[in-house]
């Protein structure tokens, strides 16, 4: 088959190991021909190839970026955009096309699919907000440096008798804050999900600085909000650049710097700010990534010739499956709530209210709580009760 391949939206470490999984597979064991599309969908809509066979993967493997470049170009907002790809893909004989990217490039592949061409989704972005799918590979080579990062701010606040805030990526879902701070061991994780109040963060500090602690690390997603006056559920989020991309998203980032400045002026603590920001999207994958990049490159392939077009390749628990590209871009991923509920076990609650408690699954404990139910049979008595999980303190 002749099969073509684009990499869109923001880079993410591990892209160059799925188009390598790709040519390698679709080459050794199917015979395909491949057709590279450079920088995203501009290469699509604007017809700009390039070669893409063993010769152009060899090494890329540990590579960063993407040798097939990538845009955050967005056809349907062209005029005839995307009809012009559809007549671009078919002059090259495309007869099905494999689209590497987030929540953006994967929607450009459903309007494309609708249209008739044979799409394959593959889902990336450091993010890792993409529905459909457990992990979108890049994710832990971000959270990895992240997390570097902290380990690092923390030794300097230490010495220095300082707040330091980090502030990570994670636009519409704070993934990246929730790990990283996890690890890290942070003392405040800031996410979009949960728009905070800038005195309870003070707040929070100047607690622990009081139990004789004498710094402090935050972590922040970019995307983190502050609660509103009228409605703490809601709030905004700080942008550097008010002007929009074709998909509609303004540019976020300087959240770190308000933080720093707020907890300094409320706590009278020394306070800095370190900006992650494109540190995690380059350089090489971590091995967890390469592997998942590879596993998605493979079964990409392998729903291309088995017909699986207008999906994309996911990741459900340990197995590479295919979802409905419209599933896939439904909805934003939210860091789940079992995960921001173990960083509030770790911490001292700011009001005395109910603790942060969770019933934690017994594996089978269904099964022994029905025999325990009966009565033993013969003995007259009950069978003990299955132990009751205990609530996390
Ligand atoms: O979508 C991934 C992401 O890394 C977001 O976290 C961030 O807001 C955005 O890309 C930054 O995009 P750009 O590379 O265009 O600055």
């Amino acid at each position: 088959m002749k099969i073509g391949v684009l990499t869109g939206g923001g880079d993410c470490p591990g892209l160059n190991a799925v188009i390598r999984a790709i040519v390698r597979k679709g080459t050794f064991h199917y015979q395909d021909e491949f057709l590279g599309f450079s920088e995203g969908w501009r290469g699509v809509l604007e017809d700009k190839t390039q070669p893409l066979d063993l010769h152009a993967i060899a090494g890329i493997l540990p590579r960063g970026g993407t040798i097939l470049r990538t845009s955050r170009t967005n056809p349907a907002k062209h005029s005839s955009g995307l009809d012009t790809c559809v007549e671009n893909l078919k002059k090259h004989g495309i007869e099905a096309l494999i689209a590497i990217g987030g929540d953006d490039t994967q929607s450009v592949a459903q309007r494309l699919h609708e249209k008739g061409i044979n799409v394959v989704g593959v889902p990336k972005t450091i993010d890792n907000d993409l529905s459909g799918t457990d992990f979108c590979f890049g994710f832990d080579t971000a959270v990895n440096i992240a997390t570097e990062a902290i380990d690092r701010v923390h030794t300097t606040a230490e010495a220095h008798n300082r707040v330091i805030v980090v502030e990570v990526m994670g636009r519409d879902s704070g993934w990246i804050a929730a790990y990283s701070g996890l690890a890290g061991g942070a003392d405040v994780i800031l996410l979009p999900e949960r728009p905070f109040d800038i005195d309870d963060v003070s707040e929070i500090i100047r607690k622990r600085h009081a139990r004789g602690r004498y710094f402090s690390v935050v972590v922040a997603a970019e995307g983190a909000k502050l609660a509103t006056d009228v409605d703490p559920q809601h709030g905004a989020p700080v942008v550097t650049d008010l002007s929009k991309d074709e998909f509609g998203h303004v540019r976020l980032g300087g959240i770190g710097q308000v933080l720093a400045r707020e907890i300094e002026k409320r706590t009278g603590f020394e306070t800095r700010t370190v900006v992650l920001g494109h540190l995690q999207r380059g350089g090489s994958p971590t091995a967890f990534d390469r592997v998942l990049a590879t596993r998605y490159g493979t079964g990409a392939i392998d729903m291309v010739h088995n017909g699986q077009f207008g999906c994309m390749v996911a990741l459900h628990g340990t197995a590479i499956v295919a979802v409905p590209l419209s599933a896939a871009i439904a909805n934003t991923r939210r860091v789940d709530p079992v995960l921001i509920e173990v960083a509030l076990g770790l911490h001292d609650p700011l009001t005395t209210g109910q603790p942060v408690a969770s019933t934690v699954p017994v594996p089978g404990a269904h099964r022994r709580a029905e025999h325990a139910a009966k009565p033993e049979e013969g003995s007259g008595k009950h069978a003990p009760a299955a132990a009751h999980p205990h609530p996390h303190k």
